[in-house]
């Protein structure tokens, strides 16, 4: 660019008054673009705060439907439901996923009840019901075996949508995952229930305190490293996601969200379908530490970071701080 226009063009000319940056705004933030997760536990009158995930609990069923009331006053387009299984229910094989009552079926009834406007996201991948926190079946040798995982998969999301999940989001990384889980809802009649794939989920430090809040750090042993993607790669991420798309998914996330805005706009640029982005748990404490240590303004942070997804593409945004914004966007 030269300098050779100036002083016919003035930048800062549009920028001098509100109404004048809002007229020229590009991208807009509104609270229908918030998927709210929310933790669930057992018992009832229930609010437990997660150490690592200050101003996050863990909810009893009874209060998911106020949470879920909570987000449909505040004009949250969907909440995403995480179970923190009682130890005694997780198993080698997962079977308490496919509990009919389980903890997430019971939310989600609830919060279908509650507020049938609100969407419901649930989470597809057995980490919550493994005693050993990995999202599929290990052998013996610790190797997270991907055919006999898929099967489960498809039975535990079969089992979400009878309870009335309006979304079933595979957060597994198995191969072929997607294709199982849409031929089982098709074969049941499922025909509606929508699909989002994590289709770039990374092998992410960012993860700890999601299963601090979930009951899995503890438990797993090594990493997540042999499904989930190695953060060095993007090309990969497009593979991923065709491949997602081609077994019928409806809508593709990306996860982490800020570290990886480049592959959200690579995703958006590839494929003409919706994208989302997981504002993890690590991206979320990293924010109420900045905060709480006076390095920033939590209202100005959480909205700016929230924008630019939106700027890199993202349809919508899973976030923690879903009430908080929303209650900003609303004043
Ligand atoms: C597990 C799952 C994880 C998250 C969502 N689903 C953690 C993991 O893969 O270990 C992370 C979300 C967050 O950190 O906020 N299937």
């Amino acid at each position: 660019m030269s300098h050779a226009a100036f002083p016919a063009l003035r930048l800062r000319r549009t920028r001098t008054h509100a109404w004048s940056r809002a007229l020229v705004a590009e991208t807009s933030l509104a609270p229908s673009n918030l998927i709210w997760p929310l933790f669930v536990s057992e018992g009832t009158g229930v609010e437990e705060p997660i150490a690592t995930l200050p101003g996050v609990s863990r909810w009893s069923v009874d209060q998911i439907a106020e949470r879920a009331r909570e987000a449909r006053a505040l004009g949250i387009a969907c909440i995403a439901l995480f179970p923190n299984t009682p130890p005694a229910l997780r198993s080698e094989t997962a079977d308490e996923a496919f509990n009919a009552d389980n903890l997430i079926c019971r939310a989600v009834r609830a919060a279908k009840e509650a507020a049938p406007e609100v969407g419901v996201l649930t989470d597809v991948a057995l980490d919550p019901y493994t005693s050993h926190g990995q999202d599929g079946l290990v052998d013996a040798a610790g190797y997270v075996v991907n055919d006999v995982t898929v099967e489960r998969l498809a039975r535990q999301a079969l089992v979400q949508a009878e309870a009335g999940a309006d979304i079933v989001a595979p957060s597994d990384m198995m191969d072929g995952r997607v294709g199982a889980i849409r031929s089982a809802l098709e074969q049941e009649g499922h025909v509606n229930v929508q699909i989002m794939a994590y289709a770039a989920k990374y092998a992410s430090a960012f993860y700890g305190p999601f299963r601090d809040a979930v009951g899995s750090r503890g438990l797993l042993k090594g990493d997540k490293k042999s499904y989930q993607m190695d953060p060095a790669n993007a090309l990969e991420a497009l593979r991923e996601v065709a491949m997602d798309l081609a077994e019928g998914a409806d809508h593709v996330m990306v996860k982490p969200g800020l570290p990886y805005l480049d592959i959200v706009r690579r995703v958006r640029e590839r494929f003409d379908v919706p994208v989302f982005a997981y504002q993890v748990s690590g991206e979320y404490a990293m924010i109420e530490a900045a905060a709480a240590a006076g390095a920033g303004d939590r209202d100005a942070l959480v909205l700016e970071t929230l924008m630019a997804f939106r700027r890199a593409g993202c349809s919508g945004i899973l976030t923690y701080h879903a009430p908080l914004a929303a209650r900003l966007l609303q004043a």
